[in-house]
């Protein structure tokens, strides 16, 4: 099969854990015989400091024209701490989430048997853990109204959905579930918010059309609370824009480590998979962040992007393994640690072999 990549390394440990991303990706297409073509785009805000713009019209041309994306991270500390900054690197990620008309972020939480000693909860209470969060991405406040007053002393954000983001949503949510465990939880906060509402209701009217799957209701505060408390009776969680972005973050860390959780982002154009960390500055160019996140984002590529499923369960067991075999950077390593590098080159061995 033709696979035609775009490759967006973006800031920070990016580039580092893209290339380890991309030696599992040849070692892959090698091993199956798949035709692998790539190419480089500029994002955030390396994109800025090149070309002023932090998703310039070329690197979307890319994405338009290839069958998947695979996305580093974004992000500089040189904006973080100026709120006056107009341009953003953040704005490039959204700004490629809108255009590609990615309305759906996959963010699985999946625990490993080997790492269960890193979670911060008891092991009983995250062994087995797995579970789907489906984050709506185009939408909310992310995206609504936003300003200032005159006087610049008042600012605002809009929260704004339509019944047609939310049934999209709500839809991918039901496959999802009737795929898995059979369970929806809706997350929302529909005890004070009017967009809330109109999820729910909008959940309510497509419940009778999903018989076989039992739809469950949460307010955003409670999720926030059960993840931690009972992370195993989740099974597909479906949620608004910045509440996917929170719940996910502390869903990661149950797992041992925010370095390890991909995602798929999906829509209407070329689907984009990114790690749901961020770009960790304090590590860039060091070689010890860890790129596990990235390579299973490949893994989600194989599968989401081209429908190649054992292609994605060889990235994965040959991630496994190399935990099974401590090959594990410094953040989940007890001995020990391994660079970004090695662990990417021991995996991409691993699947070659
Ligand atoms: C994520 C990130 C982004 C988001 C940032 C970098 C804009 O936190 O993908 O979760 O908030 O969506
Ligand atoms: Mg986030």
């Amino acid at each position: 099969m033709k696979l035609n990549i775009a490759i967006l390394p973006g800031d920070g440990i990016g580039p580092e854990i893209i290339e380890q991303a991309m030696k599992t990706v040849k070692a892959v297409a090698n091993k199956f015989n798949h035709e692998l073509k790539y190419e480089y785009g500029l994002t955030g805000a390396t994109a800025i400091d090149q070309v002023g713009d932090p998703y310039p019209a070329e690197t979307h041309e890319l994405c338009m024209k290839s069958d998947a994306v695979l996305f580093g991270a974004i992000g500089d500390p040189k904006y973080d701490n100026n709120p006056k900054a107009t341009v953003r690197p953040e704005q490039g990620l959204l700004a490629m989430r809108k255009k590609l008309g990615l309305y759906a972020n996959i963010r699985p939480v999946e625990t490993f048997k080997s790492l269960l000693h890193k979670s911060p909860l008891r092991r009983e209470l995250v062994e087995g853990a797995d579970f789907v969060c489906i984050r709506e991405l185009t939408g909310g406040i992310y995206f609504g109204e936003k300003g200032r007053s005159e006087d610049r002393n008042t600012a605002f954000d809009t929260c704004t959905y339509t019944r047609e983001e939310i049934e999209r949503i709500l839809k991918l949510g039901y496959e999802f579930a009737a795929k898995r465990g059979k369970k929806l939880t809706v997350v929302d906060k529909a005890n004070v918010l009017e967009t809330s509402r109109l999820w729910r209701e909008v959940a309510q009217e497509m419940e009778p059309n999903y018989p076989d799957i039992k739809t469950e209701y949460m307010f955003v505060d409670n999720a926030a609370m059960q993840i931690i408390q009972w992370p195993k009776n989740f099974d597909v969680m479906v949620t608004e824009n910045m509440f996917g972005d929170i719940l996910t973050d502390e869903a990661s860390v149950i797992t041992g480590s925010l370095g390890l959780l991909p995602s798929a982002s999906v829509g209407i154009h070329t689907s984009v998979f990114e790690p749901i960390h961020g770009s960790y500055p304090q590590a860039a160019g060091k070689d010890i962040a860890n790129p596990i996140a990235t390579i299973l984002s490949a893994a989600m590529l194989f599968e989401y992007a081209f429908g190649l499923l054992d292609e994605s369960k060889v990235i994965r067991e040959a991630v496994a393994a190399s935990m099974e075999a401590k090959i594990v950077t410094e953040d989940i390593a007890e001995g020990k640690a391994y660079k970004t590098s090695e662990v990417g080159d021991w995996i991409a061995n691993y699947i070659s072999k």
